[in-house]
């Protein structure tokens, strides 16, 4: 199994080019289901992630070429299951229920289940389609659902759910007559994979807000479209340069997704400020501890959490970190701490206190953002800091060793 090795202290400087975004380029591909016809997408990132989808794309029968650029056809679906073995692996395989059952009136998905950062469960995508007409059973640990054809109603969301709301509006697609998502979760993801459906012959507006509108379209047609950049990515080298001490160009970005990220790291001392493409982030200041709270989007993003907590550990003072979106997304905290860091966890909120130095460790990742925090820390301590299970890493970020080396980090990928 692969490590990763950093010997801390190098100041991150230059530019780095992101790539596009894990969790748009998973439903767009998946948005494939809904017609026949080659679709072809740009900007897909080398992720494993991206295998598993296709994989399982290529499991229900569904024909997928290329890497960054990737055409997928969905002429024939020779069966509607996607198993137990590639869910457990990517939790986002739930995003195949709504367009199976849209497009061939069955679908049976494993559940996912409990994973590191809680329990997430998927009540609400399957409370949505029974809303529209389906009938779901839970049986041997999967969901089945059937539906002749869905029928357009009004789906009120108890809880902002980024994948229910992109499950719901792909299923929405080929209902009969109007949909309307009610609090809807708002992420730019949702933004780019409606313009994508759109673009397929949907009828989708409101993607973006709270409430989505979505008319039901009898056919979809096949699209050729450019998956967004990874805004996590780009926040998570903003926090390296931030971290460091260094200078950062994060280039092919949208800085606009980052407002909030944006907003607490010029409270906490960087520099921000916005260059052709992207945007330049300087963090030569003594890091200032501040206050942080995970919120859907708008709010700060939940996947950025783990990392700024690792900026927060050599912060000026106290820095409270409160988790709102997933129960138990603190894991990364032991790890820290084993670096030298001074944290105490007290229900969902996290009390940082900054200290002079972390020191390198040995680590070990538990899930694809919380190794990102510990890679940040390792770039800042003292001494060699040894990351063990990085599959988590690579689930979400394209060779990030590769990227942080150029930005001139000391970092290594071994092979064990
Ligand atoms: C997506 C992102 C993930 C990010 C998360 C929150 C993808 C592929 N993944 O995950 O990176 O961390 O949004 O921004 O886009 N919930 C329920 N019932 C449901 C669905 C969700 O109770 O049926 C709860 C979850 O347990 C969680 C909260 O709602 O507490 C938000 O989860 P959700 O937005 O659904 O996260 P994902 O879509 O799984």
């Amino acid at each position: 199994m692969d490590k990763i090795i950093i010997m801390g202290g190098e100041k991150l400087c230059g530019d780095v080019l992101v790539s596009g975004a894990k969790n748009a380029a998973l439903p767009i591909m998946v948005a494939s289901l809904l017609t026949p016809g080659w679709n072809t997408f740009h900007n897909i990132p080398d992720l494993v992630d991206i295998r598993t989808v296709k994989k399982l794309l290529g499991n229900l029968g569904v024909r997928v070429e290329g890497n960054s650029t990737v055409r997928i056809n969905a002429d024939t679906i020779i069966q509607s299951e996607a198993s137990y073995d590639l869910v457990k692996t990517m939790r986002a395989s739930i995003l195949v229920l709504g367009p199976l059952v849209a497009r061939t009136g069955v679908a049976r998905v494993s559940l996912p289940g409990g994973c590191a950062i809680g329990a997430r469960p998927v009540n609400l995508h399957i409370r949505a389609l029974q809303d529209m007409g389906a009938e779901v059973e839970l049986r041997d640990g999967y969901v089945e659902a059937r539906a002749k054809k869905l029928k357009g109603t009004t789906i009120y969301f108890d809880i902002s759910t980024v994948t229910g709301t992109e499950n719901i509006m792909m299923a929405a697609c080929l209902a009969e007559g109007t949909t309307v998502l009610k609090n809807a979760a708002r992420e730019p993801e949702i933004v780019n994979l409606a313009e994508v459906l759109n673009g397929m012959g949907a009828r989708i507006s409101g993607a973006g807000t709270d409430v989505i509108r979505i008319d039901g379209v009898d056919r979809m047609n096949p699209v050729e479209a450019t998956v967004m950049a990874d805004r996590i990515e780009a926040g998570t080298f903003m926090l390296a340069a931030g971290i460091t001490g260094g200078d950062v160009r994060i280039l092919g970005c949208n800085p606009s997704h980052l407002d909030a990220l944006i907003a607490k790291l010029r409270d906490a001392g960087m520099e921000i400020t916005p260059v052709d493409g992207g945007v330049r982030a300087s963090g030569r200041k003594k890091i200032k501890s501040i206050d942080i709270k995970t919120l859907p989007y708008p709010g700060f993003p939940t996947d950025l959490q783990a990392q700024i907590m690792a900026m927060m550990t050599i912060g000026s003072g106290l820095a409270v970190i409160t988790e709102t979106v997933f129960e138990n997304r603190f894991m990364h905290v032991s790890e820290l701490m084993r670096m030298g860091a001074d944290i105490v966890i007290q229900g969902n909120n996290a009390m940082v206190r900054g200290v002079a130095k972390l020191r390198g460790a040995p680590v070990m990742a538990t899930d694809l953002r919380a190794s990102a925090s510990l890679i940040l820390a390792g770039l800042a301590a003292e001494g060699r800091t040894v990351l063990s299970r990085v599959y988590h890493i690579d689930r979400g970020y394209q060779k990030i060793e590769n990227k942080l080396s150029a930005l001139g980090a000391n970092i290594k990928r071994i092979s064990e």
